[in-house]
């Protein structure tokens, strides 16, 4: 069943990229010649059912205006905080006025620049008419090991029904804006969308999406990206 309801998009873009390292931020970081944030914006403005994608961007950035992107007319960018949660909330706070408690907001992280069509549409249909809303997901393939000290083995994890997160995440604007509040307001961390929601005791949908949509965190994440990019361009 195809999603009811009108649908936005929120990109937070407003890390630092600690872990990456690098001169500039991760999400400007060039990959066959394209900067990872126009890459991730253009899989997002290809669904023409999406109104709007609002960019939270980090105090004083000035990349993002450089940006082809960023001059689309769908496109509007809006200030990040020190945390994912309250660029999202802030990115939220911007469509306030032009969305409707019940329309859809997909969050697509800014460093996720090998999202797929066909993905982005399993997400939709996936989530339907959901009454909680839902997530991309894969299944965890690798055995888990949890860390004890000195660097060794404690024990092995069943990997058992675990799932790796990914974006989009799409939920409803209002509730998802609830469930962000409380949790800033309770300083209770949250690293997606799915947990804030989950904070309110309920159950997000796992969507199946594609291993390679990944999240360029470590350095050596942009010669993956790379290598999916170039291959899906040679078709
Ligand atoms: N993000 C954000 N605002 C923050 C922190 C993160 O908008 N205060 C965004 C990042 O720009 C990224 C996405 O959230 O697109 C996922 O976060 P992550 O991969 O953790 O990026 P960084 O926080 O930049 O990286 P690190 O944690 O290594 O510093
Ligand atoms: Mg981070």
């Amino acid at each position: 069943m195809s999603a009811d309801g009108r649908r936005w998009a929120v990109v937070p873009a407003a890390g630092r990229g600690e872990r990456y390292g690098g001169r500039a931020p991760k999400q400007y970081e060039r990959i066959l010649g394209r900067p990872v944030l126009s890459w991730t914006l253009a899989a997002l403005l290809a669904d023409r059912s999406i109104r709007r994608v609002v960019v939270a961007l980090a105090a004083g950035d000035r990349r993002f205006g450089r940006l082809d992107e960023a001059s689309d007319a769908r496109v509007q960018a809006c200030p990040g905080g020190a945390e994912r949660s309250i660029s999202v909330a802030n990115a939220l706070e911007s469509l306030a006025g032009a969305a409707r408690d019940e329309d859809w907001v997909l969050v697509h992280d800014a460093a996720r620049p090998c999202l797929q069509a066909a993905d982005l549409r399993a997400l939709i249909d996936g989530v339907g008419r959901d009454p909680v809303g839902g997530l991309l997901a894969v299944p965890v393939g690798e055995t888990l090991k949890r860390a004890g000290s000195n660097g060794r083995v404690e024990s092995t994890v069943s990997r058992d029904g675990l799932w790796r997160a990914l974006t989009p995440q799409m939920f409803r604007y209002g509730l998802l804006k609830r469930a962000l509040a409380l949790c800033i307001d309770r300083e209770r961390n949250v690293t997606d969308e799915a947990a804030a929601i989950e904070a309110m005791g309920l159950r997000p949908r796992l969507v199946r999406g594609r291993g390679d949509n990944i999240k360029i965190t470590h350095p050596e994440d942009r010669g993956l990206a790379a290598a999916i990019l170039a291959a899906r361009a040679r078709g």
